[in-house]
């Protein structure tokens, strides 16, 4: 099991460095991709084990995935009928986003299919999947959830769809999820009418976005989104994306930036979209300075370079639809509160609780390693800063998740000795050059196996 050994940053971290692909429009990349009819060309893939598994998923449903191994992916698409029975379990390995997409795809084909995959991801919760598919006429069973009372969990079987296509459907959402919302989406590709969704927040609109850009009709109006079933299963052709950086990803350096005095990082083709681009108004809220410059869009997702540079911060409260638009972003935002003076209270994401861990109890947990003073609310978190002077020296663990051993990392870079983040494997889910792009910056971080 590799661990993070993270030294204090000497002085500032400086440079333009690139980051990982989006992994959220690589999914849908990859997907529409195979459901398109033709040949599709993906460049800037950067084989996060997340997007791969979306791959590998497909090859397994006998698409044609030329890999070239430098970032450059061709997918030869079948049509929206194009698909094969696997032979095996698709193995989604620690990706929500895999499973729940995929199981709108699945949901309108006449095979059967069976999801999986590793212990975080089969303990996660599917019955808000399962349960809007099923009301569209999909077939869906899962296991019972072992803590969550009502709830379904993988391993998922799916199909196959005994009749012609899934029925239209009109769904308000209960909780806010692009998971869910691009599932029931995509699933509406098989359906015989529309489907309508109302959302209370708008969530990340990816899937939406590269729809639309196919030619699909998509349609939003604040908070509700309808999308059409195509009547000829060619309806997508082929197409050429260079994929955006993620932001979810730079988020990382650019709040080490704001951190660490004198430090000025640049990312470049950052993905802008909007509905995710709320860790910069917070960056902008504790203090930091936030510059980025476009550089046009890319099917309908705007990308620009980002700057921060750091100044002193001040603590501030986070919640309501920043906290929607900021979702993945929030563990990395403690690193904040951490340091700005003042109490920063987090409210309105107990969603955090049901992700690749209970972020709430993981962040509050590394925080207080650290030195922090933190605690616990049932949809967030308070912490009282400390801007002045080291943050004690800590060894933590990920509890297997990417974004809190990437944060505990930044937040070593504070500290007043040695850091050691255990089990960082869960990095390549989303940032497989994480170390190696902290240390282009200046930073003095190396993984040991
Ligand atoms: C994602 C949606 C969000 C987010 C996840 C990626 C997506 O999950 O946390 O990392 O790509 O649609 P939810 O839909 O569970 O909010």
């Amino acid at each position: 099991m590799a661990r993070l050994i993270v030294q204090p940053q000497p002085g500032p971290l400086t440079g333009s460095v690139p980051v990982p692909s989006d992994k959220s429009i690589g999914h849908r990349a990859l997907m529409l991709a195979s459901l398109a009819r033709g040949r599709s060309t993906l460049r800037g893939f950067s084989y996060g084990e997340d997007n791969v598994a979306t791959l590998a998923a497909f090859r397994a449903m006998g698409i044609a995935i030329d890999d070239a191994g430098d970032g450059t992916v061709h997918v030869t698409g079948k049509g929206l009928y194009g698909l094969a029975a696997p032979a095996g379990a698709l193995d989604c390995g620690n990706s929500g986003t895999t499973m729940r997409l995929l199981s709108g795809i699945l949901a309108g084909q006449h095979f059967a299919s069976r999801l999986i995959g590793d212990e975080s991801l089969s303990s996660r919760p599917m019955g808000r999947v399962v349960a809007p598919l099923r009301q569209r006429g999909g077939r869906l069973e899962g296991r019972a959830h072992p803590t969550r009372s009502g709830d379904l969990t993988a391993p998922l079987d799916i199909g196959p769809l005994e009749r012609e296509r899934l029925e239209p459907l009109a769904y308000a959402m209960p909780v806010p999820s692009a998971q869910v919302k691009s599932a029931l989406l995509l699933s509406g590709l098989y359906a015989s009418g529309p489907t309508e969704i109302a959302e209370g927040l708008v969530t990340r609109d990816h899937t939406e976005r590269l729809l639309s850009a196919l030619g699909l009709p998509v349609y939003s109006a604040g908070a509700v989104v309808s999308l059409h079933p195509p009547a000829d299963p060619g309806a997508i052709s082929g197409f050429e994306l260079e994929l955006p950086g993620d932001l979810s990803a730079a988020a990382f350096l650019l709040v080490a930036a704001a951190l660490i005095e004198g430090s000025r990082v640049t990312c470049r083709r950052t993905g802008l979209n909007p509905t995710r681009s709320g860790i910069l108004d917070v960056l902008r809220a504790f203090g930091a300075q936030v510059g980025f410059s476009p550089q046009g869009d890319r099917l309908g997702e705007p990308v620009g370079e980002v700057t921060v540079a750091a100044s002193r911060l001040v603590a501030s409260d986070i919640g309501g639809e920043v906290a929607v638009r900021a979702i993945d972003e929030i563990p990395i935002a403690c690193a904040l509160g951490a340091r700005a003076s003042g109490v920063t209270r987090i409210a309105d994401v107990a969603e955090l609780r049901v992700k690749e861990s209970d972020r709430i109890a993981a962040i509050v947990e590394v925080l207080r390693a650290f030195g922090v003073d933190a605690s616990e609310q049932p949809d967030g978190l308070v912490m009282e800063g400390r801007p002045d002077g080291p943050l004690l020296a800590a060894r933590v663990h990920s509890r297997g998740d990417h974004r809190v051993a990437m944060t505990a990392a930044v937040l070593g870079l504070l500290a007043d000795g040695t850091t050691i983040v255990d089990d960082v494997d869960c990095i390549a889910t989303s940032f497989p050059r994480f170390a190696g792009t902290l240390r282009a910056l200046g930073a003095e971080v190396k993984v040991e196996s």
